[in-house]
């Protein structure tokens, strides 16, 4: 794959491999699935056959082993005690410096998926993974408190945007949503409304994703699957497929 130089906003030159992307899936709070869809989405492009790397960046998720680990290999040990249930391979590394380091490290992958921690804790690792990540997706359920924490999300997206070489891909993955509820439709239509790009798969509210932490995840032909593809084709036709 040929190489492409950019530079980061920080001055920090970098270079980045054609068929790289990094997405960072995000939101302001605790609890919104963002470790459940960081999960589920890089098993479903490894799935697809793409070199998939996992990143734990949440220092304070429930099941962080949390410790001193650092980019210094595959060997450290990844947030969730049984590695080896990872087909792909999974870094834990809560830092400020993902925008830094990750473009060297998710050169070795097509699909570099970081679970955030929740920007209201963690700002700062929240913020250096948006600076570096092409694709943000960001979970949120169809509810009106989750709806209306879609403006902070956005005035820190406004806030990097000067620290990043080009444009962010952004989107909404509807998430525990429940089946014939009118709640979906109305949070797709009142983000939509509001200007968001709301990803067309909605993930419903299952005890299959609900009981995923700790077991084997298969995610071919659930509506993650539906997603990881629908943000490929996404990332791709925006260009930030580099
Ligand atoms: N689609 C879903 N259906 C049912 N439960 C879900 C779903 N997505 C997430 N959950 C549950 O919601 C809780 C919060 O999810 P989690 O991914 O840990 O959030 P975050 O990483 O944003 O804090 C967890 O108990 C998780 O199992
Ligand atoms: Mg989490």
């Amino acid at each position: 794959m040929a190489l492409v130089g950019v530079c980061g906003g920080t001055g920090v030159p970098y270079s980045r491999t054609v068929g790289v992307m990094i997405w960072t899936v995000t939101n302001l709070k605790p609890g919104t699935a963002k470790t459940t869809s960081a999960v589920w989405l890089a098993h479903a492009v490894h799935e697809a056959g793409r070199r998939t790397l996992l990143i734990d960046a949440d220092p304070g998720g429930a099941h962080s082993k949390y410790g001193a680990e650092a980019f210094d290999g595959l060997g450290s040990a990844g947030r969730w005690d049984d590695r080896a249930r990872f087909p792909f391979d999974l870094i834990s590394n809560p830092s400020r410096d993902l925008h830094k380091i990750l473009p060297r490290v998710a050169a070795d992958y097509e699909v570099t998926v970081i679970d955030s921690p929740p920007i209201e804790d963690h700002q700062g690792i929240a913020v250096s993974a948006l600076r570096v990540a092409d694709v943000a997706v960001i979970p949120v359920a169809p509810t009106t408190a989750e709806v209306d924490r879609m403006a902070p999300v956005l005035a820190v997206l406004a806030d990097i945007e000067p620290l990043r070489a080009g444009p962010l891909t952004v989107c909404v993955l509807l998430n525990r949503t429940v089946a014939n509820a009118s709640s979906t439709g109305d949070a797709a239509g009142e983000l939509t409304k509001r200007g968001h790009r709301v990803l067309p798969t909605r993930i419903p509210r299952l005890e299959l994703y609900a009981q995923s932490h700790g077991a084997p995840v298969v995610a071919e032909d659930t509506a993650y699957a539906a997603a990881a593809a629908e943000i490929l084709a996404l990332a791709d036709a925006s260009g930030a497929t580099r």
